[in-house]
């Protein structure tokens, strides 16, 4: 059998376009076989349709992973510099939301159409609604049916990303050939996430709707940004991101005062003996939050006649507010899954299996998981160039 294509590449989502424009702008015979009827359906309704493409502090420690130093590589050698460059090179416009994080002024369409502009610069072979049958390896040639075409190449790059987002056509395909052709993959899971409470917690659903700026914890990981209350429990930034480290069983604390300094409370009696805890409260957080913080802690009457232990346990309270989740929305609701291709079973350099040469993996597809802000299509971008420099 001979070679069709120098590379086939499974998904032109984030990872795959920018594989495939990389190593087609190399010269490489480039194949980018996509199931879906377009390519890029996560990044056109991404970052709320503007597409939140990268972070100006993107840096490995902003990455989940079982081997934490996996992703430097890649990273160092592709930088948010890097992409934004590509970005201005195609003159769209763009604007600092907020924390590093880069979205387009116009719409997240304008990034597809990057992408699929530098793929036409690499003549890469796109052809989408493609039903993939068995892949094959023999004699240093990956071959499979695509359609009524048979194709092989040398390389073969697994770019389908990871089983968020189902009613997408998220699947974890990705594993399953990773698999087949003996990688080992983390256990996956949804990242990014809301959590859900129940029992006594489930009380808090009277706040729906209710946000307020906090610092959220899973033991020694913190993240200051909004919270929301919801129907089924808690959303928002700082829960999605901590969501990423919490585990089923575990506690997490919510600071909803992180502005104030130790001992407010104290100082509170001292200037204004005749104030209540609610009115404390009220000063800082919305009313009903403010209300019903106040009513689980009952302490009831005029700070001027309450202890300074009783204070101080209020405060302590209030600063790391104990939730035990009883689950999380899932991957109906996660923006990303954590885990997946091991990468004790690739090349940080490259992403090509150590135990299989020609075999690569990128992007959510591999054990590599971003905090929310830009950082998953960065590495979707960094680990794509990696792979199609390499392929
Ligand atoms: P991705 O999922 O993008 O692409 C995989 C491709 O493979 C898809 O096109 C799929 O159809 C295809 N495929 C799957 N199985 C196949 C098969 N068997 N055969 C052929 N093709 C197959 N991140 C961020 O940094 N900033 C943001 O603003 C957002 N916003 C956001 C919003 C929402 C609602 C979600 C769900 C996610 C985000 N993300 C994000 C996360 C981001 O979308 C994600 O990290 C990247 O899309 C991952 O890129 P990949 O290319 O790895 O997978």
């Amino acid at each position: 059998m001979t070679a069709t294509h120098d590379i086939i590449i499974i998904g032109a989502g984030a990872a795959g376009l920018m594989c495939a424009a990389t190593a087609g702008k190399r010269g490489r015979r480039v194949l980018l076989l996509e199931r879906a009827d377009r390519p890029g359906k996560k990044i056109l309704i991404s970052g709320g349709g503007r597409c939140n493409f990268t972070n100006l502090h993107v840096r490995p420690e902003c990455y989940l992973s079982a081997n934490a130093h996996f992703a430097r590589s890649a990273l160092a050698r592709y930088t948010p510099r890097d992409f934004l460059d590509l970005v201005e090179r195609h003159g769209i416009a763009w604007h600092e939301k907020t924390l590093g994080q880069l979205f387009c002024d116009g719409s997240a369409r304008q990034i597809v159409d990057m992408l699929l502009d530098e793929c036409g610069q690499g003549a890469v072979d796109l052809r989408c609604e493609a039903e993939i049958g068995n892949i094959a390896h023999a004699d240093g040639l990956f071959s499979l049916n695509a359609g009524s075409d048979t194709v092989c190449a040398p390389s073969l790059v697994i770019a389908t990303g990871g089983p968020s987002i189902p009613k997408m056509g998220a699947t974890g395909y990705a594993y399953d050939l990773a698999r087949q052709f003996g990688l080992k993959v983390v256990e996956p899971r949804p990242a990014l996430v809301p959590l859900t409470l129940g029992g006594e917690e489930a009380l808090f659903r009277e706040l729906t709707g209710i946000s307020a700026d906090v610092s959220a914890r899973a033991g020694k990981t913190r993240f200051r940004e909004a919270a929301l209350f919801t129907h089924r429990g808690l959303s928002g930034p700082a829960i999605l991101q901590i969501s990423s480290y919490w585990r089923k069983g575990d506690t997490i604390g919510i600071d909803f005062l992180p502005d104030h300094q130790g001992d407010w409370l104290l100082a509170a009696k001292r200037d204004q003996p005749r104030s209540t805890l609610s009115a404390q409260l009220r000063a800082a957080l919305p009313h009903r939050l403010a209300d019903a913080l106040a009513e689980r802690i009952a302490l009831g009457g005029e700070l001027g006649n309450l202890s300074d232990k009783t204070l101080r346990a209020a405060e302590q309270r209030l600063g790391d507010w104990p939730f035990c989740p009883n689950g999380s929305e899932g991957y109906a609701k996660a923006e990303v899954t954590i885990g997946g291709i091991s990468t004790a079973e690739l090349s940080s350099k490259t992403m090509e299996a150590r135990k299989l040469p020609g075999l690569f993996a990128i992007g959510e597809a591999v054990d590599v998981t971003g905090w929310l802000g830009g950082y998953n299509f960065h590495w979707a971008w960094a680990s794509g160039v990696a792979a199609g420099l390499a392929a």
